[in-house]
């Protein structure tokens, strides 16, 4: 290759993150606030070596096989459904994204929205600020605002992975029971924290807290609709911190609405950004936060940096330390020097 390789980064990261690709690549950086529509994506990444990408950037099949020069897609995230990966092994495109790092930041949000939801913290907050409280003068109530408590209750995970573990580990030092459900069993955990195997039905039956950890793929697209949601106790409630299609929005809605389950605290949603005419913002049991899950200035700057270090270690002919996709390389060896 004569030059640098061409790098189309959708989004505006931290400077010395550039600054660092910049030494093995020649940037581009597309930098509104918006991600690139579709047609520009298209467009960039033909003319691309090497595409940084974010979860709102649909890198599907079309995409992969028109962009002839195309040898690595680093996301900055862990989930990466927005790519499709098959596709990308079969044009021996390098896939990668940035686990691990983000762990506690997406646990502590969970966490949040558990506390919220079951202490009604949102709704509390707008009961005084907008004066409800002074115009009711009702001082201390003994019947106000009650919520409930978590000591003794019982957390389902559904997803025992890095996150789930996390919020598992966290529902243990508030004197929760654990209980899980996912693929496969996790001897280790059930062992460090005492959790207990469930099947889904089981999980959805017994758990007064629900967390979602598993990947959006095709077999959790809509695992959770309105059969699931008719398992749950009318008095639990669903944490969503992994991907809005893995809930059926409209059977949540229904859910909601007829009293099925208590309240709901939500990061992700089916269509984002959310309608703020949609059912859910009418729900004063559920709360909603704008996918900011991994949002912290720590692990914000470990993402992009990872990112990019998968880039820099490619660029440099070397597998890169969270390549997705192992069996690209036996469709094509890292780096920018060979063909097929
Ligand atoms: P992870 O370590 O891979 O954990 C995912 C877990 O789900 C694994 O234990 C996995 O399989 C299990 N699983 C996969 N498919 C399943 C299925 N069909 N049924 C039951 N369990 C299944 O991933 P992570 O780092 O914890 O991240 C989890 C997800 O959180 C990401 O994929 C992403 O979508 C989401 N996320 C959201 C935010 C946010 O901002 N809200 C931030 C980061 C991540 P095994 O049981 O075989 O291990
Ligand atoms: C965020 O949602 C991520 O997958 O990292």
């Amino acid at each position: 290759m004569v030059g640098k390789p061409r790098l189309f980064m959708t989004r505006q990261v931290f400077d010395e993150v550039i600054k660092r690709l910049e030494s093995k690549y020649d940037v581009e950086v597309w930098d509104k606030y918006q991600p690139p529509p579709y047609e520009v994506l298209l467009k960039k990444a033909k003319e691309s070596d090497a595409l940084y990408t974010l979860l709102t950037d649909k890198i599907d099949c079309k995409l992969i096989s028109e962009a002839p020069r195309l040898r690595i897609v680093a996301q900055m995230a862990v989930g990466y459904d927005n790519i499709d990966v098959e596709c990308a092994t079969k044009h021996g495109v390098y896939v990668t994204n940035t686990p691990g790092v983000l762990t506690d930041a997406v646990a502590e949000l969970t966490w949040a929205l558990i506390l919220a939801v079951a202490k009604r913290i949102v709704e509390a907050d707008v009961f005084v600020r907008w004066g409800e409280w002074k115009r009711l003068q009702t001082g201390w109530h003994p019947m106000m605002m009650l919520g409930f408590e978590l000591k003794g209750k019982t957390l389902g995970i559904l997803g025992m992975g890095r996150i789930g573990k996390r919020v598992a580990e966290i529902g243990k030092a508030f004197g929760m029971r654990i209980i899980y459900h996912s693929r496969t069993r996790k001897p280790d955990v059930e062992k460090e924290l005492g959790a207990e195997y469930k099947s889904l039905e089981d999980l959805l039956k017994e758990s007064d807290v629900l967390s979602i950890h598993v990947p959006l793929t095709k077999e959790t697209r809509h695992l959770i609709g309105e059969r699931e949601l008719r398992m749950m106790k009318p008095t639990a409630i669903l944490i969503n911190t992994a991907r809005g299609p893995v809930v059926d929005t409209e059977a949540l809605v229904k859910a909601l609405r007829e009293g099925w389950i208590a309240g709901a605290g939500l990061d992700v949603f089916e269509e984002e950004p959310l309608d703020p005419n949609h059912p859910l913002t009418a729900f004063k049991n559920v709360v909603l936060a704008p996918h900011i899950g991994s949002a912290t200035k720590e692990t914000r700057m470990r993402m992009a940096m990872i990112a990019a270090e998968n880039l820099l270690a490619f660029a440099d002919g070397k597998i890169p330390p969270n390549l997705v996709n192992r069996d690209v390389v036996k469709v094509r060896p890292p780096g920018f020097g060979q063909s097929s």
